[in-house]
């Protein structure tokens, strides 16, 4: 019998195998074999149970900061680089392991009546995202939050905007959102980036194809602005989780103009970034966009009712004539 050193070894192996070049990390705690031989200075209990997903700017920091305040609920350790947001599924993170990921959930943080969550709003539209997540995390449930695309992707322009993006600092959200395919790369990349986690049913479909609908709640964002309470009852329900009542918790905070964490008397409201004030979309953008997303809030429509989910106000609002 003969054998190769390992290194050489390896790269037959790949040679052979080359769809097993990217890594895949399944939850050790799964397999009765790898627990046997999982070290003990680790942990695998912690990894969440709970998974927002975003997409970006529909709310998923607002959601977050509820999910927080609930007393069974214990959200990841915050990254110094990227805050309560890890993106581990979606980014080089992932390579970095799951010792890296774990890190985060530590076991002296919750105990055992207790249920970790993490929330990386660039999940929704990560491509590879519903594949790892579900290798890793199969029974997690999946929390996603949809708002009208076209305020969503205008709200991102803001927000790249304020971040000091160059090409949106040089370019109306018209000419963004409108350039066509002999555009510059710069602003056809940012379009896609602005347009396309919109494309709602496209993203949702690809999480569907990987976890069961009985995992995946949707919730309405426009109604986690307006009627945050409720949003988050209905929420516990779903998540099996002693119920509190959110009335209590959240306070309309008149000067900020979103509700807040109710702190006494007083209010705690999300930071500057969250809620920005910007001058209303143009009328040419706000048509040029219906009709963008007309074919894209269609299929949204026809998927909500497939899953027996209730279709939203702003989503009846964008597929009417007015
Ligand atoms: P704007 O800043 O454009 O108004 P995300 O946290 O996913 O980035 O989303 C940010 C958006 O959350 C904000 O977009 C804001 O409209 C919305 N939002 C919903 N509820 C909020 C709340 N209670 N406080 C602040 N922003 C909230």
């Amino acid at each position: 019998l003969a054998s190769a050193p390992p290194l050489a070894l390896a790269e037959k192996y790949f040679q052979l195998r080359p769809d097993e070049l990217n890594p895949l990390w399944g939850n050790p705690c799964d397999d009765a074999r790898h627990r046997r031989i999982w070290s003990k200075s680790k942990w695998c209990d912690t990894l969440p149970k709970i998974l927002v997903i975003g997409p970006q700017k529909t709310g998923s920091t607002a959601l977050y900061t509820f999910l927080a305040m609930h007393p069974v609920l214990v959200p990841n350790q915050p990254s110094p680089i990227t805050y309560e947001e890890l993106q581990f599924f979606n980014n080089n993170n992932y390579m970095k392991g799951l010792d890296w990921y774990l890190n985060f959930f530590p076991p002296n943080q919750s105990n055992a009546s207790q249920i970790t969550f993490e929330k990386s709003a660039t999940y929704f539209d990560g491509d590879l995202v519903p594949r790892r997540a579900h290798a890793l995390l199969p029974n997690a449930k999946i929390i996603a939050i949809l708002i009208s695309p076209s305020k969503r992707a205008y709200s991102w322009y803001q927000h790249i905007r304020s971040h000091g993006d160059p090409v949106a600092n040089n370019n109306t959200f018209h000419a963004i959102i409108s350039a066509n395919d002999s555009a510059p790369k710069q602003l056809r990349d940012l379009r896609n980036r602005c347009l396309n986690p919109g494309k709602y049913s496209h993203y949702l479909e690809r999480w569907l194809s990987e976890y069961n609908s009985h995992q995946f709640h949707i919730i309405d964002g426009s109604l986690l602005r307006s009627e945050p309470a409720i949003i988050m009852n209905t929420l516990q329900k779903f998540l099996k989780i002693p119920h509190i009542d959110y009335h209590k918790l959240l306070k309309y905070d008149a000067k900020k103009g979103f509700f807040c964490q109710a702190v006494n008397e007083k209010t705690k409201c999300l930071g500057k970034s969250k809620g920005r004030v910007y001058p209303p979309m143009e009328d040419r953008s706000a048509k040029f966009l219906k009709r963008y997303y007309t074919p894209h809030n269609t299929a949204l429509s026809k998927l909500l009712v497939r899953l027996g989910r209730p279709v939203p106000q702003w989503l009846k609002d964008e597929l009417s004539n007015g």
